[in-house]
């Protein structure tokens, strides 16, 4: 722990001078910065070469910070009292005296905001008199960071500081759900839809990305390893590198398991860093086993689709 708070107090040193920090969160990782400063944000979206339009989340560690920024809303309590800390993130109305950086909100009236898990970013953000913002830590359109490890790879010394918090325990990003209005997920991700309806006690619905003014980030070309990739195969090809979610017999050495017994769970925890790894041995092309479309197997093959673009 000693060790952790030499670490954070390193981060907290770059985060002062408007400078940009890798964080560690159980989704993934994020590249953050103070979300107060126009100067800060804007090193996030110079180092990421993401598009301006595409607003980011804020990372917060409890709800008088929050206050100050948004309206929270009947819908909001019930989650948050259920899923936070963890990997759900709201959209919710900014208030207008709130201090957040154009730059995030792309000078929307909305802001998305997340409480992360992991214990030394929690730490962190307690520690600051700002929230950050952070979008995932890797290059715009590339694979999600799980590990500090995945985000030295994607930006080498260009980052200042990187928190290391171990490998992120879900390993796909959180589920994104605005509250402005009835809710709708706009994101698949680490909390199963099928709980959020239960919770709010109504069936809550995943709005079509055809709207694209909606998440500007949930373009076709997202999580893309930018190999070609086939999906719901029984026999892969010789060249394929083969993903799967149930032991069986395989004649050549192609295959990579997610998980061996159907835990989705596990096949979560496990496609980017697979992903990233195939990418590594050069393979030219993936196919994948089917997996089911229910719980976190929806968020999955919504990111093997995109990634299949
Ligand atoms: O798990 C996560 O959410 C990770 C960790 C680091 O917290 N973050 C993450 O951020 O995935 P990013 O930037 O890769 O994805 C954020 C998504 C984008 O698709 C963006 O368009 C959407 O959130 N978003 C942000 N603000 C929004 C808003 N006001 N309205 C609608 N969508 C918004
Ligand atoms: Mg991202």
């Amino acid at each position: 722990m000693n060790n952790n708070l030499a670490n954070i107090k390193k981060s907290i040193i770059v985060l002062n001078k408007n400078d940009c920090v890798a964080i560690p969160t159980e989704t993934v990782y994020g590249l953050a910065a103070n979300a107060y400063s126009n100067k800060a944000v804007k090193k996030i979206y110079t180092l990421k070469k993401r598009p301006k339009n595409n607003p980011s989340i804020v990372h917060y560690s409890s709800l008088n910070q929050l206050k100050k920024d948004c309206v929270l809303n009947r819908n909001f309590f019930i989650l948050y009292k259920k899923f936070c800390p963890g990997p759900i993130t709201f959209i919710l109305k900014i208030k207008k005296e709130s201090r957040i950086s154009k730059f995030v909100t792309n000078n929307k009236k909305t802001l998305a905001v997340r409480f992360p898990k992991n214990k030394i970013t929690q730490k962190l953000l307690k520690i600051l008199n700002y929230p950050l913002a952070a979008p995932s830590a890797n290059i715009s359109t590339k694979i999600s960071p799980v590990s500090a490890g995945d985000v030295r790879e994607e930006f080498g010394k260009k980052i200042k500081y990187i928190l290391n918090g171990g490998d992120s325990k879900i390993g796909l990003e959180s589920t994104i759900i605005s509250l402005v209005k009835k809710p709708e997920i706009l994101r698949h991700g680490g909390i199963e839809i099928e709980k959020i309806s239960k919770i709010l006690k109504t069936k809550v619905k995943f709005k079509s990305k055809k709207n694209k003014t909606s998440a500007p980030g949930q373009g076709k070309v997202h999580y893309s390893p930018h190999i070609s990739m086939r999906l719901n195969i029984k026999n892969p090809r010789k060249d394929e590198a083969y993903l799967l979610i149930k032991k069986r017999k395989l004649k050549n050495k192609n295959y990579f398991y997610l998980t061996k017994n159907q835990n989705l769970k596990e096949a979560g925890k496990n496609l980017y860093k697979t992903l990233r790894l195939i990418k590594k041995m050069k393979y030219k092309k993936i196919s994948v086993e089917k997996i089911p479309k229910k719980g976190l197997g929806i968020t999955i093959n919504d990111r093997l689709i995109r990634a299949s673009k």
